[in-house]
């Protein structure tokens, strides 16, 4: 079974085309980089698969339970990080991770030893007891990620989970991320870090303007658009959705 399949997803706002038409496999196991410039539809389509927003066409099965007609099955296997955090900030990290853990079910003793757990892997166990309110953002992002896995999830979804997070923990975010495959599980997440994509991922696909224009891996998206074997994932990347000469249009600068 497939751990994500996407058919003809298409989310449209108005007159705007967020994602369109997006057919994507991601298998068990896998870490799958979602590549694409600001306003591709990353965040619209892992918002899809996630079941916080509905598609306007196609379909999406997470673990093999349809997300429209079976969103409840998928939540429960599902963790997500997403873009913007809601966090309760009137809690402490350690309150709102107790929180998160029960919601989904778990044994009070069982929350406690993953609570303790990853807020030490995640350079913050002398700030559990601190106020959500009071943290830094790359404290929030550590807190939302921990949140996000606590319950053992099959899928983590991940939207730019690397975005404001100083070098030492982004390393630890990495280790986590490497850990869940290595149990088996399956990560997706956005990035605008190319190099930590080229590093972590099995596969990557590129959004741009909402149609998935590139997909596979670096290799096979090199071999598929006829691009130098030497090329790293950023000139790839920029090669693929084509870069905009904009020098000109800053003149009035001098
Ligand atoms: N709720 C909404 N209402 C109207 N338009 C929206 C809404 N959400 C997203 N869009 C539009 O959909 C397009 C895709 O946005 P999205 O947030 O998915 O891009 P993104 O790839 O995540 O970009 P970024 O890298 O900046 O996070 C953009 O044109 C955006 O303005
Ligand atoms: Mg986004």
């Amino acid at each position: 079974m497939e751990s994500i399949e996407l058919k003809s997803l298409t989310r449209r706002f108005g007159p705007i085309t967020a994602v369109d038409r997006v057919d994507l496999l991601v298998h068990p196991g896998e870490i799958f980089g979602l590549l694409g410039p600001n306003g591709a539809g990353k965040s619209t389509m892992i918002k899809m698969i996630t079941g916080l927003l509905r598609p306007t066409e196609g379909t999406v099965q997470v673990l093999g339970f349809d997300v429209t007609r079976h969103p409840i099955e998928v939540k429960r296997r599902v963790g997500v990080l997403p873009e913007e955090l809601h966090l309760y900030e009137r809690l402490t990290g350690e309150e709102y991770l107790h929180f998160t853990g029960r919601m989904y079910g778990l044994e009070e003793s069982v929350v406690r030893t993953r609570t303790a757990q990853l807020l030490h892997t995640l350079e913050m166990a002398d700030d559990g007891g601190r106020l959500i309110i009071d943290y830094s953002q790359g404290m929030r992002k550590k807190v939302a990620l921990a949140a996000a896995i606590i319950h053992k999830p099959a899928v983590v979804f991940l939207d730019e989970p690397f975005n404001g997070v100083d070098v030492v923990s982004s390393r630890s975010i990495r280790n986590i991320l490497n850990h869940l495959v290595g149990k088996g599980m399956t990560v997706f997440f956005s990035s605008h870090v190319m190099e930590l994509v080229e590093k972590l991922c099995t596969r990557v696909a590129i959004l741009k303007k909402g149609r998935l224009i590139a997909c596979g891996t670096l290799d096979e998206i090199r071999a598929s658009l006829s691009i130098d074997k030497d090329k790293d994932l950023e000139e790839v990347f920029l090669q693929t959705i084509g870069e905009t000469a904009f020098e000109q249009d800053l003149s009035w600068l001098g």
